[in-house]
């Protein structure tokens, strides 16, 4: 196995020469290691089935969900696909939405450990998944700002980043991830497999306990902004066919890019949920629930004027841009 770092960056490396589908435990350490060292790693040529991929993250831990294929296209019986999935469908606002800055589950009772994607079909332009490193971006913090966040927590709401990322105020079915509920986290985490400091930010993250609204955007905005200020800690992942990623949700933000739409792009996807010691922040029935309920509420006043006359704001897609 051969573990190259990627050039000029403070993270990410590719990984060749092992065979995923084929992975065998005394292979898992040394990727499990360049994992935690790295933050994400590209594995070229893998051509991963669904199954791979679930046998791969389930060595990461638990799942939040089964590897499943994931495309732009209506799939049709027989396999093949039909006809773009319209713009204003909940599943292309979920893929606009993405395209801000974000790490993933973090408005559940359990954040993410890791994500991993591995590419089937990819359109002929754009559809780069962009990762951005929490970990360098704290660490080039002055140490005023270290000292201002060290003790902040903000809260993680997928309702709150609808909203505010696209104008978007998606229907609350009780079982889709739209709920109101919000999830208090520490600005800085400690990532509990080296032990290094992290920003812990992104589109889901709001209402800064402590602070004004104005002042939790501010310093929300300005540290994401820091973060990918840095061409060293911001790499862009052009997708081959064959291509499997796998990136730690813990100290990474990462974004979609826009793409032609009327082309296929095809995925298999999967996600592994954070540890329960050190990802989990409380359940909907605990007390402390309230509270995030009630800040959410808060914002979503906010929330619900500014989506007015705006709605998908952020959309990259043609036909669902706003006209006003
Ligand atoms: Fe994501």
């Amino acid at each position: 196995m051969q573990i190259t770092p990627i050039e000029d960056k403070t993270f990410g490396a590719v990984v060749t020469d092992v065979s995923l589908e084929n992975l065998t435990d005394a292979e898992f350490p040394d990727i499990r290691s360049a994992f935690n060292q790295y933050g994400f790693l590209v594995f070229p040529g893998q051509f991963l089935s669904v199954e791979g991929n679930t046998a791969f993250a389930e060595r990461f831990g638990k799942l939040h969900y089964d590897a499943h294929p994931m495309a732009n296209k209506e799939r049709k019986e027989d396999g093949s696909y039909g006809d773009t999935v319209p713009y204003q469908s909940q599943r292309m606002r979920g893929v606009f939405g993405n395209q801000n800055w974000h790490t993933d589950s973090s408005y559940m009772p359990i954040s993410s450990k890791c994500g991993i994607l591995s590419a089937v079909t990819v359109p002929e332009w754009g559809g780069e998944t962009e990762f951005a490193d929490m970990r360098a971006g704290y660490a080039a913090l002055d140490q005023a700002t270290k000292d201002r966040i060290e003790n902040l927590y903000a809260y993680h709401s997928t309702k709150q980043s609808a909203a505010r990322d696209l104008g978007d105020l998606p229907p609350e079915d009780g079982k889709s991830i739209f709920h109101d509920e919000a999830y208090l986290r520490p600005i800085v985490k400690v990532h509990p497999e080296t032990g290094i400091k992290n920003l812990f930010i992104g589109r889901h993250a709001f209402g800064v306990q402590g602070l004004s609204r104005e002042e939790s955007i501010e310093l929300l905005t300005s540290l994401r902004d820091f973060v990918v200020s840095d061409p060293s800690r911001v790499y862009s992942h052009r997708w081959q066919p064959g291509d499997t990623v796998i990136w730690d949700n813990r100290s990474l933000l990462h974004r979609a890019r826009p793409y032609d739409y009327s082309q296929l792009r095809e995925f298999i996807a999967v996600r592994v949920a954070g540890d329960p010691e050190t990802e989990f922040a409380y359940e909907p029935t605990d007390p402390r629930a309230q509270a995030g309920r009630d800040t959410l509420e808060a914002e979503m006043v906010f929330l619900r004027e500014e989506a007015k006359n705006k709605r998908y704001k952020g959309t990259s897609a043609p036909e669902a841009r706003p006209t006003a």
